[in-house]
């Protein structure tokens, strides 16, 4: 049967089965605990069951209320950062075509993305290219009052205001924002804009599978209702009544932090797959914001292989042995293209010809596989039939589940994040915002 398929027999000469076994206890607990809805953190599960909720008619809501969108749409922009951002992107990215920008007949609106940064030349670059363009604008803010992605929709409301007019741009602009709180809401209500809820109860790094993924995503034409599917799929497998053995969020959960345990600090998510670089950004924010915490946490990073085989291979080989990589895995490329033969052979290729570059492709990521096990690098593996809607649905779902159970395995809340306040504080100190006197004073004196 074609599933995502998680291997862990390359951390057994690491850590054997009997010592993963033994932390399986702990791990049900703390799944059972996310299930009861007892732990810390316990009114940011919404995410949890959030794939049975949507129902087949809020997903033809959505489709049809962007369809119009769509059509006079050559380039949206979504306006978000963080959890806000990162879902869409990383469902986008995997899905599009690489070259869609350059591509002669546009399929369906190209999504870019602006308040993700404070880049003045990153902006002014967008504004030149929209200037040429039929846009729309998706703003993601859950709070509302996020200093980047409010910066970022003021100057591109103004622009899209001043290319087509004040109507016509209310009518391109989509706001997903809190259901009643925060200066996002204010602003919709006011002007009219088209608005979708963020439920109180999901944080935003667990949000790709509400409006803040769905709709800049159902613009662009990605199939929400296969990526829904696919998370529901994934939720029934990892659901408490599956045994451990067989449950694939617990697996993960468990091999993680039995490794962690024993020394091994630094979790890498690696791809051979240059589309899924984003679905490790979005899983880095997921792991490192939920996990970072009290001192404790897995900390996670991601490369992009091989590119990256020829920066960061030499450091994962024989640096520091602190390292612990999970692999995803495509196990089928969407298109073949076979190595030619040549007469001369002066690159001395031909002992390749007639086989895919996903072969070449396959061979790099096993004999990695297995360096990195000679040099003691334990080794994860993920396994996606191909790269679609549907398991990347599934693997995004999988990846929450099993961050929830992880989190409470190490003790931490894994919902919030109070660690992400102290540069802002700074960064309004500096800036002389009202209210942050004593704070300008005090960061005045450091400087
Ligand atoms: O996961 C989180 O909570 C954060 O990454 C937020 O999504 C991010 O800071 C953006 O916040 P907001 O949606 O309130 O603008």
């Amino acid at each position: 049967m074609e599933e995502i398929k998680l291997d862990i027999s390359r951390v057994h000469q690491f850590i054997s089965a009997k010592e993963i076994n033994q932390l399986s206890q702990e791990t049900l607990v703390a799944q059972n605990t996310l299930y009861q809805g007892d732990g810390q953190g316990n009114d940011y599960l919404g995410w949890l069951h959030l794939p049975k909720e949507i129902t087949s008619a809020m997903i033809d809501g959505m489709e049809q209320a962007v369809a119009g969108l769509r059509e006079k749409t050559e380039v949206l922009v979504a306006v978000g950062i963080g959890g806000s951002y990162l879902g869409a992107r990383a469902v986008n990215d995997a899905l599009a075509h690489n070259f869609a920008h350059l591509q002669k007949d546009q399929k369906a609106p190209h999504m870019l993305f602006a308040g993700q940064n404070i880049g003045e030349d990153y902006m002014h670059e967008l504004l030149e290219l929209l200037d040429e363009k039929e846009y729309s604008i998706v703003v993601i803010s859950k709070s509302g009052t996020t200093t980047e992605p409010a910066i970022a929709f003021r100057i591109l409301k103004n622009h899209l205001e001043q290319k087509l007019g004040k109507e016509e741009a209310r009518d391109r602009i989509i706001a997903v924002t809190d259901a009643s709180k925060g200066a996002l809401r204010q602003l919709a209500g006011k002007e009219g804009y088209r608005s979708y809820v963020i439920p109180d109860n999901v944080g935003g790094r667990f949000s790709v599978f509400t409006p803040v993924g769905l709709i800049p995503l159902a613009i662009c034409g990605v199939d929400i209702r296969e990526l829904v599917s696919g998370a529901l799929e994934m939720s029934k497998r990892c659901d408490p009544s599956i045994p451990f053995e067989e449950n694939p969020a617990a697996l993960y959960a468990c091999t993680r932090n039995a490794l962690y345990r024993s020394g091994k600090k630094i979790e890498l998510l690696v791809n051979y797959h240059n589309k899924l670089h984003y679905v490790s950004e979005w899983w880095k924010q997921l792991y490192g914001e939920s996990e970072g915490k009290e001192g404790l946490g897995i900390f996670p990073a991601a490369v992009d292989n091989s590119t990256d085989l020829h920066s960061m291979g030499q450091y994962i080989q024989e640096g520091e042995r602190t390292l612990f990589e999970t692999v995803i895995s495509v196990e089928q490329a969407d298109h073949q293209i076979s190595i030619p033969g040549d007469a001369d052979n002066l690159d001395q290729l031909n002992y390749l010809e007639g086989k895919n570059i996903d072969h070449v492709n396959k061979m790099a990521e096993l004999g990695t596989i297995l360096a990195h096990l000679d040099g003691g690098v334990p080794n994860i593996r993920i396994s996606l039939p191909a790269l679609n809607a549907r398991w990347l649905g599934q693997l995004l779902y999988f990846f929450e589940n099993a961050c929830g159970i992880s989190g409470y395995m190490l003790g931490i809340n894994p919902f919030n994040q109070p660690g992400v306040e102290a540069y802002k504080r700074n960064m309004f100190a500096l800036l002389e915002k009202p209210g942050f006197e004593k704070e300008t004073a005090s960061i005045k004196s450091r400087l």
